[in-house]
């Protein structure tokens, strides 16, 4: 056994010795080869006696494989280091700058939150409604009925078998009709001034921005999916001259600057006068919104006429307000010098880059 430990004891010295995998295999050879180290020792057996060689045979095997486990770990430091893993060299310098991209808000979602910021700031709350919308919210009860020209003026995307689901959702809703209520991808932001006034009672103020879908041919400034926000503000007397105030100072502050504002008589079923907004930036009028003082029949259909109240307690006629809509992708476009409302769309990374 005292010759064994010398044997492992110079394999030793030799594996520290092998620098590289070449010089490994030398060393394995040395030990295991033909004329090797261990080929001796299994040789010495045969002088042996029969008793002796029984004893000697499992310890040289166990030396054997000792010796083998010994290199092969060498083999795998030694393959290690290829891998240039050099723990007394090598280190990580966590202050480098990282050159990774880094990604940015969409110059829509940019618009959205500036204008919540402007409008939490005079006082609107902020509330959000359903995509999928059902006839009644996003028409009927927004003084459009069926069959009505007005409706064509929302060109809509149906939702298939819409009738079947939708008849469930009626009766879970306790909706006042049963005829048809099919579902359809919201055409504009103002059925959520329906199901905010069924569930709120005024005084309110409120915006809710989000996605709506028309199903029209697209050019510079028409998507068929876009962003609206919807204002609503219902209290005793409000004027149209309180929307003024209240969508001048939006404008100004949106812009950093004194905006122009005018209202152009328009029509809109539930508003009554209804206006299109338009901003002058560069000297050139643009459409920005549509907007009116609240139709008698949306309050009848969001149940506050004619039985409610006034936000004051007193005369239900004193009961006003006025709503709007406004296109957030021409926001965006105007303050980000866009030009085609498609680019917002596309998820070119060129161009959101530049956000
Ligand atoms: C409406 O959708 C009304 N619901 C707005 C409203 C609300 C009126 C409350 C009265 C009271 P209109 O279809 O005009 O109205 O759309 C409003 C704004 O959305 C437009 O002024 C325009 O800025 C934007 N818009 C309309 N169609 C598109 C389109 N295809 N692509 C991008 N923006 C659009």
């Amino acid at each position: 056994m005292g010759n064994f430990e010398k044997i492992k004891k110079e394999l030793e010295e030799r594996l520290r010795e092998a620098a590289d995998t070449a010089n490994l295999e030398k060393v394995w050879r040395s030990y295991f080869g033909r004329k090797g180290v261990m080929s001796e020792e299994f040789k010495r057996l045969r002088e042996a006696t029969d008793k002796e060689r029984k004893q000697m045979g499992a310890d040289l095997n166990m030396l054997k494989k000792e010796l083998g486990h010994m290199i092969e770990q060498r083999h795998a430091e030694l393959e290690n280091l290829k891998g240039n893993y050099d723990p007394e060299h090598e280190w990580l310098d966590v202050t480098h700058p990282v050159r990774a991209h880094k990604g940015s808000v969409h110059p829509i979602s940019q618009t959205v939150r500036e204008a919540e910021d402007i409008f939490s700031s005079l006082g609107f709350s902020i509330v959000e409604g359903p995509q999928i919308e059902d006839e009644y919210h996003n028409f009927d009860a927004l003084n459009i009925p069926a069959y009505h020209p007005a409706r064509d003026l929302w060109d809509t995307f149906w939702l298939k078998d819409a009738n079947r689901k939708s008849q469930t959702a009626n009766r879970k809703n306790h909706e006042p009709f049963a005829i048809s209520n099919k579902l359809l991808l919201r055409t504009h932001t103002s059925p959520l001034q329906i199901r905010y006034m069924r569930d709120n009672q005024p005084p309110l103020r409120i915006i809710a921005p989000g996605r709506v879908f028309r199903y029209e041919a697209t050019d510079a400034t028409h998507n068929y999916q876009f962003w609206q926000l919807e204002g609503l503000m219902v209290s005793d007397n409000i004027s149209v001259a309180n929307f003024k105030a209240i969508i001048n100072e939006f404008f100004d502050k949106f812009f950093a600057r004194d905006v122009k504002v005018r209202l152009r008589p328009s029509y809109f079923p539930f508003v009554e006068p209804g206006f299109e907004v338009d901003a002058n930036l560069k000297g050139k009028w643009l459409e920005l919104a549509g907007a009116g003082m609240v139709h008698p029949k949306v309050f009848e259909a969001a149940g506050y006429a004619p039985t409610a109240v006034s936000a004051g307690g007193g005369n239900p006629k004193n009961l006003t307000g006025f709503a709007f809509g406004i296109g957030m992708d021409r926001l965006a476009m105007l303050k980000y010098g866009i030009d085609d409302v498609r680019l917002l769309y596309g998820g070119d990374i060129r161009f959101l880059r530049q956000f």
